[in-house]
């Protein structure tokens, strides 16, 4: 595929799952704020819960930090009990969200499906969705790595029309790699993460792959930043545990690349 990827603006996620108060949320925002200044070679984003939006947005009004959601429904309203839509996120000021994160196919039965019209509605309202894909234990250890993450790819795109490919990012995390200090190998993640582009490009055609940002996640840190980064097709990260302390997740975002 044409070209090192290093025109695509580096993102770093920070997945705060269900952790911070709102106040905690705003107050590390803040700190963060100050601590990175203003950035213009790469992104930062934080996906506190859903509680924790209305103050994160605000804290991160005229800095270099923006705020997205950690899920999103697809309708734009109606009775559906516990669910918040695009639009309404979009309305608080919060610029993308996470979608179909390993944890809710897991505990939630999220299925490629709803993945699918979960990204669309996502695009419809001006939000970046960051859609996630990777594979289990088990699917790695029975060969099945690249046959789920082009279904994961090609039926979550399903939706999405080329025009619009630019606008999103996906995350190739292995399941076995959250949470667990196990980081895929930045070869590994390096190969997953070009396979998971040809697929893209299978779906939505070879200039929204080259457009596409793809980050991985999975035990990412302080240790391992540099290293994932320095690896062609790695456009960023979307880290968990290590978001949550300032320090950390500061020296996530000053990644060196060589
Ligand atoms: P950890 O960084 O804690 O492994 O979590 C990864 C993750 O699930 C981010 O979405």
């Amino acid at each position: 595929m044409a070209g090192a990827g290093r025109d695509r603006v580096p993102l770093i996620v920070g997945n705060w799952k269900m952790f911070k108060t709102s106040a905690e949320g705003a107050r590390f925002i803040s700190d963060l704020a100050d601590q990175i200044g203003r950035l213009d070679d790469r992104e930062v984003m934080v996906a506190p819960p859903f509680t924790g939006l209305y103050e994160a947005v605000r804290a991160a009004e005229g800095t270099s930090v923006s705020v997205a959601a950690q899920d999103v429904f697809w309708e734009w309203e109606g009775a559906y009990t516990g669910e918040v839509s695009s639009g309404m996120l979009a309305d608080l000021g919060v610029r993308g969200s996470i979608i179909g994160h390993s944890e809710r196919r897991s505990y939630f039965g999220e299925t490629d499906e709803w993945v699918a019209k979960k990204v669309w509605a996502g695009l419809e309202r001006g939000l970046l969705p960051i859609m996630c894909v990777g594979e289990t234990e088990d699917e790695r250890e029975a060969g099945l790595t690249e046959e789920v993450l082009a279904r994961q790819v090609s039926a979550g795109l399903s939706s999405v029309r080329a025009a619009d490919g630019g606008r999103l990012a996906i995350a190739y995390e292995p399941v076995w790699a959250i949470g667990t200090g196990k980081t895929a190998t930045p070869e590994t993640a390096g190969k997953a993460i070009a396979h998971v582009r040809r697929e893209v490009g299978e779906t939505l055609g070879d200039d929204i792959a080259e457009a596409v940002r793809i980050l991985y996640g999975g035990s990412v840190g302080p240790f391992n930043i540099d290293e994932l980064m320095a690896q062609p097709g790695i456009d960023g990260v979307l880290v968990g545990g290590a978001s949550l302390q300032l320090g950390s997740f500061v020296r996530i975002v000053q990644f060196e690349r060589p």
